[in-house]
């Protein structure tokens, strides 16, 4: 043999041991050992050499993972033992009512352990490997046959073609049929809806369906180029090796480089898979993925095969659903909050419901048109909805449970909280007081002041604050720095220690960063974001506050919206003495750290323009999630205009951004886009 084709050969074959031991760290065992970009570069030199020398790339180099010749039809593909399906439970009484039928089942001498595992919400497949190699790949279909997607289930990198031998020194099965769920992760999925709407072809409803139509694709070029993972938690037909308990299982596969969901948890009972319940609940939202509830399975193989199981699911396992994001429920009344900025806000006090984990007792009717457009009326039976941290909200009336005593609902002509006329603005769906020195819009802005990202100021509660406000303590924010520990000592539950404590948490704050303080003062369209921005260019208090209008545009990320209202808020002299009166009572800035950098998702990097009148949201708060996610806004369209978001009675701008060709998006839209990756809110 030819001395330097062997030791290409060599090169070759080191090189992919190195990028599956890799793989095996990174999907396997979630500890990857080198960054993605020197992973990315070992497996360019992967290509290169392979590119240079055709002859020595092999079958099972992880090249191969880009696709392989399309296929007319699949073939069946039939499962050895048949895939169960489960049964449900929604309440957590049928869970326990599960317990006492396993246990009731083996008799009192066992007390059974139980493993608890997210329930993925992705597509079930079975993968055969014989020898340690994938062999075979098919989806679960009835159970019993399902199509055969092996060629598919090669393209996925996180599926490994060779079980590792584990270093525990465990023996690698002769034949290992495992089973889990091939799924897609939430932000993966955004990413190829929007490039398949960029390309005009159709998106998918959500990361299952994404998930089910990449994987049963006859050319599995279109599969390798989809963003497509697994987690296996359980297997079929083993030889070779043998397996106590579902724990063993799920510890054996991560062995054998096989990814298996770190969330899963071994339970000594079953109240503490309940609680482990109640834990992934909280945390669903936040994790990368889709779940649709917990699997319990009782933990040693033996009693599951004593167990058994019914027509279709093991008597052996439950699936314990979440609840759902959308619940029923009453309007008991309708109060009207007002924010700090004036903005009157209905808003509907329900009967207490759980929707998706949290008990929801209040959900935002945002104002009279939406009331109107909706048809609610006081006393109705409504749906509530909650999608991740948005504020909950009424989005549905159902009209079949009215009894007719429900009564029409109308914006009070007067501010609940000052008693001065209301009025609405021409293009704005909300009512405001323009009443500056209004107690709720006072209240409002403190409670802004001391917010955490704000002065950060510990214990001073919205309690307080109204107490102090109503007994005429604080008229604005800068009579927190006048306060003295009597003025609180007669609040109910404060005593001299807990008075003392808050006036030292005032003093404490002076001590803070200029963004900080930006932020605290509640500009209109200034979040928290905007104002690390600011700083970071304006480095100064005068600086910020005589900034002509080119200074402030000239900042990325600062349209002339924000530039307008920083500039308007600077030539009020009462907000201008407010600074100064702050600055006096010994407000000092820290060296503040560079912006933070925005949450980086659809809108970061996008000049916008807003027209017409938003039906979910005043104009203040659509500017605010725009900058708070890294959008530019800016009041006229032109070339340099992304998207301009329309609501009712868009006029001149959206014949300009037809005729210049720009994307226009219409409030329903622009909701489904911010609500992707929320960042609270920053204005109200
Ligand atoms: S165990 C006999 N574990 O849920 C045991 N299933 O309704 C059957 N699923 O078809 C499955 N995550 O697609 C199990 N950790 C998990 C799961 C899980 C998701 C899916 C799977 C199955 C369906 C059963």
């Amino acid at each position: 043999m030819n001395n330097e084709a062997d030791r290409v050969r060599r090169e070759l074959e080191s090189l992919r041991r190195e990028i599956r031991r890799h793989n095996y760290l990174y999907y396997a065992l979630d500890r990857p050992e080198i960054s993605d970009a020197d992973y990315d570069a070992l497996y360019r030199e992967l290509l290169r050499i392979e590119s240079a020398h055709p002859e020595l790339v092999t079958p099972d180099s992880p090249s191969q993972r880009v696709g392989f010749p399309p296929l007319e039809s699949f073939q069946p593909f039939e499962h050895a033992v048949p895939m169960l399906s489960l049964e449900n439970a929604m309440e957590e009484s049928e869970v326990f009512e599960f317990d006492r039928r396993v246990k009731k089942l083996l008799g009192p001498a066992e007390d059974p352990a139980y493993v608890a595992e997210p329930k993925m919400d992705g597509l079930a497949v079975e993968i055969v490997y014989e020898g340690s190699t994938l062999v075979r790949a098919g989806t679960r279909g009835d159970g019993i046959v399902g199509e055969d997607v092996t060629l598919n289930v090669k393209t996925i990198r996180s599926i490994p073609w060779q079980l590792f031998s584990s270093p525990e020194g465990q023996p690698v099965p002769t034949l290992l049929a495992v089973r889990g769920e091939v799924y897609m992760d939430r932000k993966d999925f955004e990413a190829l809806n929007r490039s398949r709407e960029a390309a005009g072809e159709p998106v998918f409803a959500n990361p299952r369906n994404a998930a089910a139509g990449s994987l049963r694709q006859l050319d599995s070029s279109v599969t390798a180029g989809r963003p497509l993972k697994a987690f296996f938690y359980g297997i079929g037909q083993w030889e070779g090796v043998d397996f106590q308990s579902q724990w063993e299982v799920l510890e054996r596969l991560r062995q054998w480089g096989l990814p298996v969901n770190p969330r899963s948890r071994l339970c000594r009972n079953i109240q503490e898979a309940v609680d482990f319940f109640r834990i992934l609940e909280q945390e669903r939202e936040r994790l990368p993925y889709e779940t649709d509830g917990m699997v319990v399975k009782v933990d040693r193989l033996d009693l599951q095969r004593r167990l058994g199981e019914k027509s279709r699911s093991p008597r052996w396992a439950i699936a314990y659903k979440f609840s759902p994001h959308q619940a029923e429920s009453r309007i008991l009344d309708i109060r009207v909050q007002v924010g700090r900025t004036g903005v009157l806000t209905p808003v509907a006090v329900l009967e207490p419901v759980n929707v998706g984990g949290v008990v929801v007792q209040r959900a935002t009717l945002h104002n009279q048109d939406e009331i109107d457009r909706k048809g609610i009326l006081l006393h109705d039976t409504v749906r509530v909805r909650r999608a991740g941290d948005v504020i909950p909200e009424v989005f549905e009336v159902v009209r079949s449970r009215r009894t007719g005593s429900e009564q029409a609902f109308r914006m009070p002509p007067w501010c609940p909280s000052c008693g001065q006329p209301v009025v609405r603005l021409p293009d704005e769906s909300v009512h405001r007081c323009l009443n500056r020195n209004c107690p709720a819009q006072i209240k409002g802005a403190i409670w802004h002041y001391a917010s955490r990202d704000a002065m950060n100021i510990d214990g001073l509660g919205k309690k307080i604050v109204s107490f102090l406000v109503e007994q005429g303590v604080l008229r604005s924010v800068a009579d927190l720095y006048r306060l003295q520990p009597r003025d609180i000592e007669s609040f109910p539950g404060f005593g001299k220690k807990s008075a003392s404590n808050l006036v030292e948490a005032v003093e404490r704050s002076k001590e803070t960063t200029l963004p900080r303080f930006l932020y605290a003062l509640g500009i209109p369209h200034v979040g928290s974001h905007l104002a690390q921005l600011l700083a970071a260019h304006l480095p100064s208090i005068p600086s910020v506050m005589d900034a002509g209008e080119a200074q402030l545009t000239a900042i990325p990320g600062v349209g002339d919206v924000v530039a307008f209202s920083v500039r308007t808020y600077f030539a009020n002299p009462a907000n201008r003495e407010l600074v100064l009166d702050l600055l006096g009572s010994g407000i000092r800035f820290r060296e503040s750290s560079p912006p933070a950098p925005v949450l980086e998702d659809f809108w970061t990097g996008k000049t916008v323009v807003l027209s017409g009148t938003l039906e979910k949201m005043t104009r203040q708060e659509a500017i605010g999630m725009l900058t708070d996610r890294g959008a530019r806004v800016t009041s006229s369209v032109s070339g340099a205009t992304d998207i301009l978001i329309i609501g009712k009675d868009p006029g001149s701008k959206l014949e300009k951004a037809r005729t210049l060709g720009t994307q226009v998006m219409e409030e329903e839209e622009f909701l489904a886009r911010l609500r992707g990756g929320a960042r609270p809110d920053s204005d109200g």
